[in-house]
């Protein structure tokens, strides 16, 4: 949430910062502003709403030329998202702008002792506070650093700061507590970012920042300390992709180019990571065989798309682990005093690393000795930083803010680990083991598949595009997959969507259940415990009942044909595998539905992509 960029160095401080903000901009876009160090002075642009706008102003009344900038992508907390509250922020006399990520949750104290000294704000933000801070903090020190360091011990709760000063024109400041904040290191210039597609373009070397620490960059210089001013060990890491895959290629949408890349997200997450007879190495992963013996008892956190690929996974997990595994929203985990000890083992999925409900659980579950695994998409995010043990996901960038790459790659890796798991503990042989990587080994052509049979889906989107409510059912893993598909047409279309368990239309949802209301139902595979037959039973209820239904079903399973007004076929699949083909015509229908509702479908309104706030 909310996207910060600063350059210092040699080129068009301004060209940086706006393009690493058009890179950002998935992480908030309800207002965007840059300052620039202009001779011996600041000079600043903000505008409410898309970048597009601030181009506009850009344009209209351009900027001189500087080499040293910030910038600002907004998610609004704080005060409406008009020009108003739009960063940076300035001190009064001008000398200072800040750009802020998070959520000064001691601000109000703040504000008032800064108003009761004759200070006088502009804005309704909490972020304008640390500008005056500094005003005042930089009357009893002239290193613009030393002062930082002294305003984030004042402050209590998320924050990513960056900040230029008209008096220290070629130095730029950082701080974060909670929110995140990466250095990119160039020759001559230096950058920061809040992940690394902020300055991609330029380097791809990089230097995490860990938890309360102030950055100062200079064009030839990083330098890095506590708050309080003590040198701290910095993890220097290179970014294993480039700009290209930062960028659409050619694709209308961000999320279709990720739908697309989805056979090969999978295939990277399991690259290397099982030899040819099947045995799984998971070398990276930091947690020994023998702590993993000891787990009894396994706990999922994670927040929307995420804790769907959780839901996915108890399954796979309990099925070859035998051990007990919930799942668990991250935002109310530890407000439910979850009794855990050291050999419970809490599995944190996030595709970003660094959404704030998931990170606060994970806080927690340590506090509690509970082991901690993350499984993430995002290198050096604060999620895997603070977890004892971690899974990288491998799917590259994402950058729309609807998850598609980001869910498959995570149920996949959430397999790994379970076979991982099972292996050590031998809870399967190995050769059962290696049939079921052999068959996932298949998954990436079979979403190929379902991406070369994409266009009776755009079809099917096109032609109910007029409705305003549309349920999805599922039974198993198929229930995690119908939530997931109504998430997506929530998020994107703007419209009721629900998933839910068919097992549980009966017990109060087919209540809802009108003449041509569209209804998908994920149909299991065949000859598991009667699910396909009692689905089939589900189908023909809400059929009997005005609904129109869309079947997606395995190939030959015509048992269903009679009650579908539309049937997508699915690859034939082992059912725990079916979600990671069963999701992709779900992703495709909700894109297309929005695109033809004329909706942005990788800005949808209110959402961020990556949610740093609680
Ligand atoms: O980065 P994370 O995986 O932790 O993000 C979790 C959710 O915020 C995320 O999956 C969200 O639900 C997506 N926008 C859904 O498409």
């Amino acid at each position: 949430m909310c996207g910060i960029v600063g350059y210092v160095g040699q080129r068009s401080a301004l060209d940086v910062v706006m393009s690493g903000l058009r890179r950002l901009e998935y992480r908030g876009y309800d207002s965007a502003g840059v300052a620039l160090v202009d001779n011996g002075g600041l000079v600043t642009a903000k505008k409410a709403g898309k970048l597009l706008n601030l181009d506009a102003e850009l344009a209209a009344r351009p900027l001189p030329e500087s080499h040293t900038g910030i910038g600002h992508t907004r998610w609004a907390t704080h005060g409406a998202p008009n020009d108003r509250n739009a960063h940076p922020h300035l001190d009064e006399s001008g000398r200072i702008a800040v750009v802020h990520n998070g959520i000064i949750e001691n601000f109000a104290a703040l504000r008032a002792e800064l108003e009761a000294s004759g200070h006088e704000m502009q804005s309704d933000t909490d972020t304008e506070i640390v500008a005056h801070l500094l005003h005042d903090e930089l009357k009893r020190t002239p290193d613009l650093s030393d002062a930082v360091r002294a305003v984030c011990q004042r402050l209590e709760g998320a924050f990513t700061l960056v900040i230029c000063d008209a008096d220290h024109p070629d130095v730029v400041v950082g701080a974060r507590r909670n929110s995140p904040l990466v250095v990119g290191r160039g020759e001559g210039e230096n950058f920061l970012g809040s992940d690394v597609a902020a300055f991609i373009e330029f380097t791809r070397d990089a230097i995490e920042l860990g938890q309360d620490q102030v950055v100062t960059i200079t064009p030839t210089d990083v330098v890095i300390t506590d708050f309080f001013g003590e040198p701290v060990e910095t993890t220097e890491y290179h970014v294993d992709w480039d700009v290209s895959a930062a960028e659409k290629g050619g694709f209308e949408w961000f999320m279709l180019k990720e739908i697309d890349e989805q056979p090969q997200a999978v295939a990277d997450t399991l690259l290397g990571r099982h030899s040819s007879d099947g045995r799984l190495q998971l070398d990276e992963m930091r947690l020994s065989d023998d702590e993993l013996r000891e787990v009894d008892r396994i706990i999922v956190v994670a927040c929307g798309t995420a804790s769907y690929a959780a839901l996915v996974a108890k399954y796979a997990i309990e099925h070859w682990t035998r051990i007990p595994c919930e799942v668990e929203l991250a935002s109310e985990f530890r407000y439910r005093d979850p009794i855990l000890d050291r050999s419970t083992l809490v599995v944190a999925i996030s595709q970003s690393g660094e959404t704030m409900d998931t990170l606060m659980a994970i806080r927690y579950a340590r506090r509690q000795k509970a082991r901690v695994l993350s499984i993430c998409n995002t290198n050096g995010s604060t999620i895997p930083r603070e977890s004892d043990a971690v899974l990288y996901t491998h799917a590259g960038p994402e950058i729309a803010v609807a998850s598609t790459k980001g869910f498959l790659s995570q149920v996949v890796a959430c397999y790994l680990l379970a076979l991982y798991i099972a292996q050590v503990k031998g809870t399967k042989y190995g050769d059962e083991i290696a049939a079921i990587l052999q068959e996932i080994e298949k998954i990436p052509a079979g979403i190929q598949r379902m991406l070369d049979e994409g266009d009776q889906v755009r079809k099917l989107a096109t032609e109910l595009a007029g409705s305003r409510s549309i349920l999805f059912l599922g039974r198993h893993v198929g229930y995690p997959v119908a939530l997931e598909g109504a998430l997506k047409l929530k998020e994107l279309a703007y419209i009721h969507a629900e998933g839910f368990a068919a097992g549980e239309l009966k017990h109060g949802p087919i209540a809802v259940v009108e003449e041509g209301l569209p209804v998908f139902v994920i149909v299991p595979p065949k000859g598991r415990d009667q699910l396909q037959e009692k689905t089939v039973s589900s189908i023909q209820e809400v059929r009997a009942r005005g609904a129109r239904t869309i079947v997606l079903v395995e190939d030959g399973d015509d048992d269903v044909v009679p009650y579908a007004d539309h049937v997508i076929r699915l690859p034939k699949v082992p059912t725990l595998l079916q979600p990671l083909v069963a999701t992709v015509p779900l992703q495709i229908f909700a894109c297309e539905f929005a695109s033809q509702l004329g909706h942005d479908v990788d800005q949808p309104r209110n959402l961020a992509k990556s949610v740093t706030v609680e």
